[in-house]
């Protein structure tokens, strides 16, 4: 009888699910949720915490060597910031009943994953001013979206989050300003920095969407509100302008105004080096160990 009333409850409790999510109501730590909308949510979370954990490190390997004073306080400012991001996540995380201990052990044991983008060193100061231009500004573009996700704890998050991520895009745009309006070195330092984080920023995107195993059910469940192809889309149509504005050539020679599409018509990045980036073998895996 118990299970019978159970799987009416559950029935039901779907349903109210179901409604609230229909009504764009937020759903809370406290609230009923089916298990896989918890699961997929600390997978998500807990990999966006991680990504913000691991990007200080290409960042704050800079901050001894920053050219000004000012440039090192504003990247100081910058990374600590980046920790804050990342134990608001873990902490939203862990509204859905894991734990600190738990999320980092799957990081630490390579179950879980960390973006992709994190992997590329930074070899110049101009590759720090490309992570706060690109890689913020890919990420702002994904956090403004997740500001509508439809669980309450991350949806704060994000808000917080997309604020302070503002100023992260705004210090590495001005820094390649300086840089593109430098010296003739300083603009090739700029353009070669272009050159190799454009691909990878546009992979930060995760796969296109016939390729996204998650994208279907998290948009199902709105925490997603726009799919991988469409932000990154929006992210080329943003930014194409601001590297023209800075006369840095988009390393893309497929990319052409589509006056139909009203959008930038681009290339294909190269998936094969995404796959093998996110098993940790990718060419930059190798270059960053012929580093150390
Ligand atoms: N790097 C590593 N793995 C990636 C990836 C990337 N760039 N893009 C996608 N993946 C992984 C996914 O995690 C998923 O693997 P999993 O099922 O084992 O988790 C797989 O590739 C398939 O991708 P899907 O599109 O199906 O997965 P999602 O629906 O989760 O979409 C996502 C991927 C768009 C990254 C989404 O997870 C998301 O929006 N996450 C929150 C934002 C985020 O994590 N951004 C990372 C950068 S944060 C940052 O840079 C802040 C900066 O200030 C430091």
């Amino acid at each position: 009888m118990t299970l019978i009333i159970s799987q009416m409850e559950n029935l039901n409790m779907e349903e109210w699910f179901d409604a609230k999510l229909q009504k764009n109501e937020m759903i809370e730590p406290k609230d009923w949720m089916p298990d896989n909308y918890r699961k997929h949510l600390i997978r998500q979370i807990s990999q966006h915490a991680h990504s913000e954990i691991i990007g200080m490190l290409p960042e704050g390997n800079w901050i001894t060597r920053a050219p000004s004073l000012r440039a090192k306080i504003v990247l100081m400012a910058k990374v600590q910031d980046e920790g804050g991001h990342g134990l608001y996540l873990y902490t939203a995380a862990e509204t859905l009943g894991t734990s600190r201990e738990e999320v980092l052990d799957a990081l630490h044991t390579g179950k879980a994953k960390y973006s992709s983008i994190f992997n590329y060193p930074t070899l110049t100061w101009a590759d720090i001013g490309m992570v706060g231009w690109l890689v913020d500004g890919a990420a702002i573009m994904n956090q403004v979206m997740l500001q509508r996700t439809s669980y309450g704890p991350y949806s704060r998050a994000m808000v917080r989050i997309c604020k302070e991520e503002s100023f992260h895009q705004r210090q590495g745009y001005e820094s390649v300003c300086h840089l593109a309006f430098g010296t003739p070195e300083q603009k090739a330092m700029a353009q070669d920095a272009l050159n190799r984080w454009w691909w990878p920023t546009l992979m930060m995107f995760g796969p296109t969407d016939d390729k996204s195993p998650n994208s279907a059910q998290a948009i199902k469940w709105k925490i997603k509100r726009e799919s991988n192809d469409q932000l990154r889309q929006r992210f080329v149509n943003q930014t194409v302008s601001q590297a023209e504005y800075l006369g840095l050539t988009i390393p893309d020679p497929d990319l052409k105004w589509n006056e139909e599409r009203q959008a930038y018509d681009f290339g294909t990045p190269n998936w094969d080096e995404f796959a093998a980036v996110v098993a940790g073998n990718g060419p930059c895996n190798k270059e960053r160990l012929q580093l150390v």
